[in-house]
C-alpha cells in the first residue's frame, strides 16, 4: 500500500515537473504576441494607413511600454522545450541579450516620449528605433519556427 501510494505521489509529482519547463516559454510567448497586438496599430499609423489620434497613440505608445517589460520575466536558465524558438545563446551570452533587451524598453521610453510630444517626425524615428530593436533580438536569439 505505501509503495503504492508512493508511487502515485511521485508520479503526480512527475507528470507536471516533466512539463515544467514548456511553461516558461507559453508564458513568454504570449507576452510577446500581447505586446505585438499593441504595435501593429502603431505601425498603421506610422505608416498612415490608420489615421493619427494623439490620445489614443500616447495611450497605445504607453501600453507598449509596459507590456514590453513582461515578457523578458520569463526567461529562466535554459528554458528551451516544445515549440519555443528561444536559442540557447540567451543564456550563454547573457549579457549581450540584456543589452537588447534595454534597447527594446529604451525605445519603447523614446516612443511613448514622442507620442506624448506629439511630433509626428519624432514619432516615426522612435518607432523605427523600437521595430529595429525587435529585429536585432530576433535575429540573434530567435531560431526558426518548429
Ligand atoms: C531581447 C530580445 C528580444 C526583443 C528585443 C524582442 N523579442 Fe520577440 N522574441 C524573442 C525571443 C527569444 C522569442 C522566442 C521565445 C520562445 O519561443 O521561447 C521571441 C518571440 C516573439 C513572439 C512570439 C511568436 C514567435 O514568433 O515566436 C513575438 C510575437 C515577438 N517575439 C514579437 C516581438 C516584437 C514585436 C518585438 C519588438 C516590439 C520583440 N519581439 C522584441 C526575443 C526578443
Amino acid at each position: 500500500m505505501n509503495k503504492i501510494l508512493t508511487a502515485l505521489l511521485l508520479a503526480a509529482i512527475a507528470i507536471p515537473a516533466a512539463h515544467a519547463d514548456d511553461a516558461p516559454a507559453e508564458v513568454r510567448t504570449k507576452a510577446f504576441k500581447k505586446m505585438l497586438l499593441t504595435f501593429e496599430p502603431l505601425g498603421m499609423v506610422v505608416r498612415e494607413r490608420a489615421p493619427y489620434n494623439k490620445t489614443q497613440f500616447e495611450q497605445q505608445a504607453e501600453t507598449l511600454r509596459t507590456l514590453a517589460r513582461e515578457p523578458f520575466n520569463h526567461f529562466p536558465a535554459n528554458s528551451i522545450s516544445g515549440k519555443s524558438r528561444a536559442k540557447p545563446e540567451i543564456w550563454s551570452q547573457p549579457a549581450k541579450f540584456q543589452a537588447n533587451r534595454d534597447a527594446l524598453l529604451k525605445a519603447t521610453d523614446n516612443l511613448a516620449a514622442a507620442a506624448k510630444s506629439g511630433d509626428l517626425a519624432s514619432i516615426k524615428k522612435s518607432y523605427g528605433q523600437v521595430a529595429q530593436s525587435c529585429k536585432t533580438c530576433h535575429d540573434a536569439f530567435r531560431g526558426p519556427e518548429k
